[in-house]
């Protein structure tokens, strides 16, 4: 995710924005730049790829001023490249502009100034912005009241950061639903993506919150609402140390990143899901209603969770296309002399773009004529240059090894394939239309679990860290879920842990049920919902120690498990991303107890690069 940092004091400016991109470094990103106030008029100096390259720019044109503003990209619209580097500026050169997040509607803006005759210099949805605000200002609009209607017109989701170079000191800061923070000092302001490249000038924090924006310069921080109305807000004290910072807080990555999802998923879909027209939308999957037509059956190529999130989107899209999908583990599919032609979609699954089996699954798919797709979080990644066309998850960067945002944008992103299938077969529109809005109050409804069951399941976490084994059981579209929490518990916590499908259970694994077995098991409300009931009652008349996620407000389920884990309602289709929560979080939580290293767990890498 970007990283942005602005600046107005007394300071060498330079040294203090490169500073603070060093400290969101950890944010990922694929080139910077920084803009900078000086006796010349407006400086941008930008560069692609990591933040020495910058450097080297600067140490060959240093550049002087105590006003400025920096940024780290982390692509979305356009390739990670310099002329796509922010800042971004108007046709003047004078209105500068850093952006993290998605602006859903620039493109419609893009083309109304086009016609009022501004140039565009990049690809991105930034630059919108900057030339927004310049045509605002044609008719005598000064700059804070331009930056204010400027705002009112954007659709999407977006940090922000602006200033204008003919009226240096003044910076507006906008925030609509990425995170922005300001930093009160002593004669200098600072803002930023997050607390850690603040605390080394102030530990006094203001949080924006959603639709809020703030009018900086060195004197003074003045904080509004979407109405323009003056509020006042309370500058908190962050006893953080820079490392605490780099988690926002959280203890570990994993922690920071499970609470990341609801954002994490918002972002997978915005810009893609048009309710209105029932459109789905994608910028880069070059998947078109021809070639569609020409495909017989579909193979999926992942490991690990993401070859998790390949079987739920074997449900999607066998239900949404009607033909054959097999989902394979990369280490298998390149070795099974798989039958693939050029009626063959493979689609690769991998969140870091990188992995050995995945990626050598892939050749071998291309080599024998598949139309070839990835689902990736890696803008460029590997995988992502050998595919036809790509669908990103913008989870952001993903730190912690066990994965968790990276797979519920993985469904996500399946389930928005699902419909675009629907959508290319001419499917009914008002289905596509439900299951969009359905989809939209997913992150509140993680939101949800987030906050009424973490700490219930810290408990339970503690209630059975002593466990020696685990199983996890699931039906149907959590037979998957059941893999993955089995998988997340064992790579964090090191408790043999295995996920079985309920119906399967008495074929072997009932062997092991006894008074020391948790049994963790998904059983919401879904067409096979007794079936698991019969499944759990053959493990309580065996003393198996019942964990159940279900419903919210399953009374029965409540009487009949040891514990209960209760989850929103939702469709079918989407229920695996709200079933997994809890999972990722028991998984956590008894490693924690277990005092495990929860973000680096023994033997395992991030990115497998090996076969
Ligand atoms: C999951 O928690 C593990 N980190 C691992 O199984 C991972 O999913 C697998 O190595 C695949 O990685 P990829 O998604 O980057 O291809």
């Amino acid at each position: 995710m970007c990283g942005i940092i602005g600046y107005a004091g007394t300071r060498d400016v330079v040294p203090v924005l490169i500073g603070g991109l060093k400290k969101l470094e950890y944010r990922g990103y694929d080139s910077a730049g920084i803009a900078v106030v000086d006796g010349n008029g407006v400086e941008v100096v930008r560069a692609e790829g990591k933040l020495s390259n910058l450097e080297a720019k600067l140490d060959a044109t240093p550049i002087k001023g105590t006003f400025g503003m920096g940024h780290t990209r982390w692509a979305t619209h356009g390739k990670p490249n310099e002329n796509n580097a922010h800042p971004h500026r108007d046709c003047t050169g004078k209105i500068v502009v850093i952006h993290n997040g998605i602006i859903e509607n620039f493109l419609p803006i893009k083309q109304r100034l086009q016609k009022l005759g501004h140039e565009f210099k990049t690809e991105t949805d930034t630059e919108v912005v900057a030339h927004l605000i310049e045509e605002t200002m044609k008719d005598g609009t000064k700059f804070v009241d331009a930056a204010r209607k400027t705002l009112k017109e954007l659709e999407g989701h977006y940090a922000l950061v602006m200033f204008d170079g003919n009226d240096p000191g003044t910076i507006v800061a906008a925030k609509q639903g990425p995170p922005l923070v300001v930093g009160l000092g002593e004669n200098e302001n600072i803002i930023a993506s997050d607390v850690a490249p603040l605390l080394a000038y102030t530990r006094n924090i203001v949080y924006l919150e959603d639709g809020e924006y703030a009018v900086v310069d060195q004197n003074n921080a003045t904080f509004y609402d979407q109405k323009d109305q003056k509020i006042e807000r309370e500058p908190k004290k962050i006893l953080w140390d820079a490392v605490m910072a780099e988690k926002e807080g959280y203890r570990h990555y994993m922690l920071k990143e499970i609470h990341e999802q609801p954002r994490a998923v918002r972002d997978t879909f915005t810009g893609r899901m048009f309710e209105e027209s029932g459109e789905i939308f994608f910028n880069d999957l070059q998947l078109t209603s021809g070639d569609w037509a020409k495909i017989k059956k579909v193979h999926i190529v992942a490991c690990g969770t993401s070859w998790h999130s390949g079987l739920v989107g074997k449900f999607l899209l066998e239900d949404a296309a009607r033909i054959p999908i097999e989902v394979d583990y990369g280490s298998e599919y390149r070795y099974r002399n798989p039958i693939i032609d050029d009626s063959t979609l493979v689609i690769g699954v991998t969140q870091s773009g990188e992995t050995a089996d995945t990626i050598a699954g892939m050749q071998e798919a291309k080599k024998r004529g598949a139309k070839l797709i990835t689902i990736c979080n890696v803008i460029g990644a590997a995988a992502t240059r050998m595919s036809d066309g790509v669908i990103y998850t913008n989870a952001g960067p993903e730190i912690g090894v066990a994965s968790t945002k990276a797979f519920t944008t993985q469904l996500t992103a399946f389930y928005l394939l699902a419909l675009y299938i629907r959508q290319l077969r001419g499917d009914d529109i008002d289905d596509r239309r439900y299951a969009m809005h359905e989809m939209r109050v997913i992150p509140h409804k993680i939101e949800d679990i987030l906050a009424k069951q973490e700490k219930h399941i810290e408990e339970l976490a503690h209630k059975y860290s002593k466990s020696q084994d685990f199983l996890f059981l699931g039906r149907g579209v959590h037979y998957p879920i059941a893999l993955e929490g089995a998988l997340k518990l064992k790579e964090i916590s090191y408790i043999h842990a295995e996920g079985y499908p309920a119906g399967e259970m008495k074929h072997g694994p009932i062997a092991l049920i006894d008074e020391n077995l948790p049994v963790v098991a998904i059983a919401t409300h879904t067409p096979v919902y007794d079936k698991v009931v019969s499944n759990l009652q053959e493990v309580k008349a065996r003393d198996g120690k019942l964990i159940v996620i279900c419903d919210e407000g399953d009374d029965a389920m409540k009487k009949f498990a040891d514990d209960v884990i209760e989850i929103p309602w939702t469709t079918e289709p989407l229920q695996p991303i709200l079933s997994v929560i809890p999972t990722q979080l028991l998984a956590y939580y008894i490693a924690l107890r277990r005092g495990c290293d929860v973000d680096q767990p023994r033997n395992l890498a991030k990115s497998v690069t090996v076969e």
